[in-house]
């Protein structure tokens, strides 16, 4: 597959923000980009953005950053796959933050695994280990093949999964971020579980500084970015690391 490259703005940016960090990737990464790339904003600047990629922008989709599992009804304030798949061709599901701030299960994440693709996205699976251990790839397998309940063998190319270390998310550069080995060996035995086919990415602290580690590694197929995807040009950095990898 080709590198990809996903950014999580998370909550975070104004309408304006978004409107300028989207412009600029778009003209920085220009057509030159070996990697695909994937921008998830907030739900509610998804239209803004989708406009801005419309023109010329080769290789970069839009993403959500969440869903319901459900298709449409009495669901105050919730967003579903069917409704996103007219702007996005990616959507995040399972993210670490969801299942630890919403409280979301891995029989919940495979729900909106199996929505997000029969409404023909990509579903974007997270999973990682809380802390760091000897046990640590045993608890990601559990959560991997609990969040892949129900969905079928053949449909697994069709999914990327993003290896995050909840330990090394949004940390301050430094002790706890994964290194390159330790990330390829867990992204190894992932693929072991999900086949050559489907793409598996590291995140967690990912920056230009760090990127090189991950890109050349044999079972990491790309990155998932989230504080550094704010900064344009950092940001573009990563991208062309990946890219050129
Ligand atoms: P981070 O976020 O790059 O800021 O650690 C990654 C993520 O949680 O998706």
């Amino acid at each position: 597959m080709r590198p990809l490259v996903i950014a999580n703005w998370k909550m975070n940016t104004t309408l304006a923000d978004a409107s300028v960090l989207a412009t600029l990737v778009k003209n920085r990464l220009h057509n030159e980009s070996r990697a695909d790339v994937v921008l998830c904003p907030p739900y509610i600047w998804l239209q803004e953005v989708a406009s801005i990629l419309e023109v010329s922008a080769p290789h970069i989709y839009l993403g959500a950053q969440n869903c319901f599992a459900g298709e449409f009804g009495p669901y105050t304030g919730e967003v579903s796959a069917a409704m996103l798949k007219d702007l996005c061709s990616y959507c995040i599901v399972g993210h670490s933050e969801r299942r630890e701030h919403f409280h979301e299960s891995s029989e919940l994440v495979s729900e909106k695994v199996q929505v997000v693709l029969q409404n023909n996205m990509t579903p974007i699976l997270c999973v990682g280990e809380k802390q760091k251990s000897e046990n640590s790839f045993e608890s990601v397998r559990v959560m991997l093949e609990q969040s892949l309940e129900g969905v079928g063998k053949d449909e697994l190319p069709k999914i990327v999964i993003v290896y995050e270390p909840v330990w090394a998310i949004s940390t301050n550069a430094g002790d706890a971020v994964a290194t390159g080995d330790y990330a390829n060996e867990i992204c190894a035995k992932i693929k072991e579980i999900v086949g050559d086919e489907t793409g598996v990415l590291y995140g967690g602290s990912v920056t230009p500084e760090n990127a090189h580690e991950f890109a050349g590694q044999g079972s990491i197929d790309g990155v998932l970015v989230g504080g550094a995807s704010l900064k344009a040009n950092d940001f573009v950095e990563i991208c062309k690391i990946v890219g050129e990898s």
